[in-house]
């Protein structure tokens, strides 16, 4: 509670689904190749459950939830 959200991009491991996209296009953002774009990404409290739906589409597993 009250805790910060980040989501770790695991970029190699990204094959292009764009689910986490359809899910959350405001917080998950794809490249020219419909590939998510590198970094972590910190996610504001009210945002949250969107991240958290768009990090679980990936067939990938390539978005990884860290919430403390
Ligand atoms: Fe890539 Fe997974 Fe999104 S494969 S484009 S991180 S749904």
């Amino acid at each position: 509670e009250g805790g910060v959200m980040r989501i770790e991009v695991l970029r190699e491991k990204c094959q292009g689904h764009a689910r986490c996209w359809a899910q959350s296009p405001d917080i998950y953002g794809l490249d020219d190749e419909g590939y998510i774009l590198p970094g972590d990404i910190d996610v504001p409290d009210e945002r949250k459950r969107a991240a958290w739906l768009g990090a679980k589409s990936c067939p990938e597993r390539a978005l990884v939830i860290h919430d403390e």
